[in-house]
């Protein structure tokens, strides 16, 4: 009787254990993603490189999936920027495997015998992990008056009208996210950054330049002319080869030199 009673229990325990797993489990796919870590509440401490598996059977296939499952379930102080997670906010650029990229747009590359290491925008000043001071980015973005600027008002009083052939000259130059992946892939942005303007600043300077509508070349114009702002490019065009957006940085700062030089 106790012994038929001991069988029983030993058949449900298999049984119940075949239910819960329902089949056989998946092999793990780890993956190891070795992190730039700088903690600005301990300055005493070097930054370093810390490595953390991810088991890419469990995570999405982009870069940004990884960085936030770490987040999530290893180390919540790991310490990123995002938004939009598709390309669009600008907000995730970093360097991944030795590219400026966007975090969002980047393929994990799925052989795990490979370790891909992630640092913040180089030659930045960092402000924690993965994030990168962007206030000098900014000044400099606001400082080419990147709005249209009119002296008079349109024929009808109402609208700034422009041909389908001049509009079409913005194709290219308006898309641009201002991640600045492009300006801190460029040597001469790394060695000038006080003075250089940098390709994603020069091409939202050309952007405004050849606006049909804007009436203000002339100043935009002579904002450019002196040897720092725009002249430190030599067209080396990692600009143009990093742009996650397919963009090109280094074709508009090339159009922006020839109006000069032809004025
Ligand atoms: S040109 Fe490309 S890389 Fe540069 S800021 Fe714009 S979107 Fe980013
Ligand atoms: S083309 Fe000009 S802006 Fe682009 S990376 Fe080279 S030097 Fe920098
Ligand atoms: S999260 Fe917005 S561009 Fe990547």
């Amino acid at each position: 009787m106790l012994g038929n009673l001991l069988k029983r229990n030993a058949a449900m325990s298999v049984f119940s254990r075949g239910l819960a797993t329902g089949v056989a489990p998946e092999a793990q796919k780890l993956k190891t993603f070795k992190i730039y870590r700088w903690n600005p509440d301990k300055p005493a401490e070097k930054p370093k490189l810390q490595d953390f598996q991810v088991d890419l059977n469990k995570c999405g296939p982009m870069v940004l999936d990884a960085l936030l499952k770490i987040k999530d379930e290893q180390d919540s102080t790991l310490t990123l920027r995002r938004s939009c997670r598709e390309g669009i906010c600008g907000s995730c650029a970093m360097n991944i495997g030795g590219r400026n990229t966007l975090a969002c747009l980047c393929k994990i590359d799925p052989d795990t015998s490979k370790q891909t290491k992630i640092y913040p925008l180089p030659h930045m000043y960092v402000i924690k992990d993965l994030v990168p001071d962007l206030t000098q980015f900014y000044k400099q973005y606001k400082s080419v008056q990147p709005y249209l600027q009119r002296t008079s008002v349109p024929e009808d009083g109402k609208e700034n009208l422009q041909s389908i052939a001049d509009r079409k000259k913005l194709d290219g130059l308006y898309e641009c996210i201002l991640c600045a992946c492009c300006s801190t892939s460029c040597p001469s942005y790394w060695w000038n950054q006080e003075q250089y303007l940098g390709p994603a600043v020069l091409m939202q300077a050309y952007r405004w330049l050849i606006d049909s509508r804007d009436q203000a070349s002339k100043v935009r114009k002579e904002m450019l002319q002196n040897s720092m702002s725009l002249y430190r490019c030599h067209t080396i065009m990692n600009c143009t080869r990093t742009c996650p957006k397919g963009l090109n940085p280094g074709l508009a700062i090339a159009e922006i030199k020839k109006s000069l030089a032809t004025d």
